[in-house]
């Protein structure tokens, strides 16, 4: 449903039998659902930021009163921009979702992207006393990629593997070429995932965090499966997780 413009049905085992003419129906509606919800996303999102700056404004305003009332009033005003904000957060999350299926596929190099990516990433992961490991292939040939979008897939995987080591420990980034593939391979020491959640991880809006938007795992495999890579996760409790990407060197349109 949420395949962007001009993206076309994947083969489904529901899909994929049907005849010619219905599967262009189903993609034409498919399309038209897609372009519709990413409209929505965008409407929302003017007037959510409108809220968001008066909310600020009043919040400002009320913290310069120093009266029982004005403090009641900072308070509600504080959950409300605590609201807004978790909104914008999914608002955006959708809209990422929704490009996904969507790459502009230029020859590329992943090291570069990852050792880009950690730049980033080092001074975060310092915070949270994780120390980042990466060990990238130095002769991994370039394939067709979408810098941009596997910048993301990196910062999910990457987050994730944060917010699981809330203690600290060690995150890997390693690249390699197996089997006439490009593997990368994501590890963290954290807190692992049950059989529940291995099996749900991939289900948009499916988060055990309070405050996750259920999308960065979807968006991830979104963004590979439209390289025509595949994804897969080793994870057990109290053990790590590793995810493993991997994308054919030999690329079929
Ligand atoms: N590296 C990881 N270690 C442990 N659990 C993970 C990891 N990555 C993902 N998960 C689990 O998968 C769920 C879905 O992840 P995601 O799609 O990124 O959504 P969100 O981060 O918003 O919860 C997370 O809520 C978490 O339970
Ligand atoms: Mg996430």
């Amino acid at each position: 449903m949420f395949s962007g413009p001009g993206s076309a049905l994947p083969d489904h085992p529901m899909t994929s039998n049907l005849a010619s003419s219905e599967r262009k129906r189903l993609q034409a509606r498919s399309t038209e659902l897609a372009t519709l919800a990413g409209g929505l996303a965008h409407e929302i999102r003017n007037p959510l930021s409108t809220i968001g700056m008066h909310l600020e404004l009043l919040a400002e305003d009320l913290n310069q009163e120093e009266t029982t009332r004005s403090r009641r009033m900072l308070e509600r005003v504080t959950k409300l921009q605590h609201e807004c904000h978790q909104l914008e957060e999914i608002l955006n999350a959708f809209l990422q979702f929704a490009r996904a299926g969507e790459p502009q596929r230029e020859a590329g190099s992943l090291n570069e992207t990852v050792t880009s990516y950690l730049e980033f990433l080092d001074p975060l992961a310092g915070e949270h006393n994780v120390e980042v490991r990466p060990h990238l292939d130095a002769n991994l040939p370039e394939i067709p990629l979408d810098t941009a979008l596997f910048r993301q897939v990196l910062n999910n995987l990457g987050r994730n593997a944060l917010q699981a080591m809330p203690d600290g420990g060690t995150l890997e980034f390693i690249t390699t070429v197996r089997d006439g593939n490009i593997v990368l391979e994501v590890i963290d020491t954290g807190r692992g995932m049950d059989e529940k959640t291995r099996d749900r991880m991939f289900q948009a809006f499916f988060s055990t965090r309070s405050s996750g938007s259920g999308l960065g795992l979807p968006t991830v495999r979104r963004i590979i499966e439209a390289h025509n890579g595949t994804i897969s996760c080793d994870s057990e409790p109290g053990q790590g997780t590793r995810f493993t990407v991997q994308l054919p060197l030999r690329f079929q349109p």
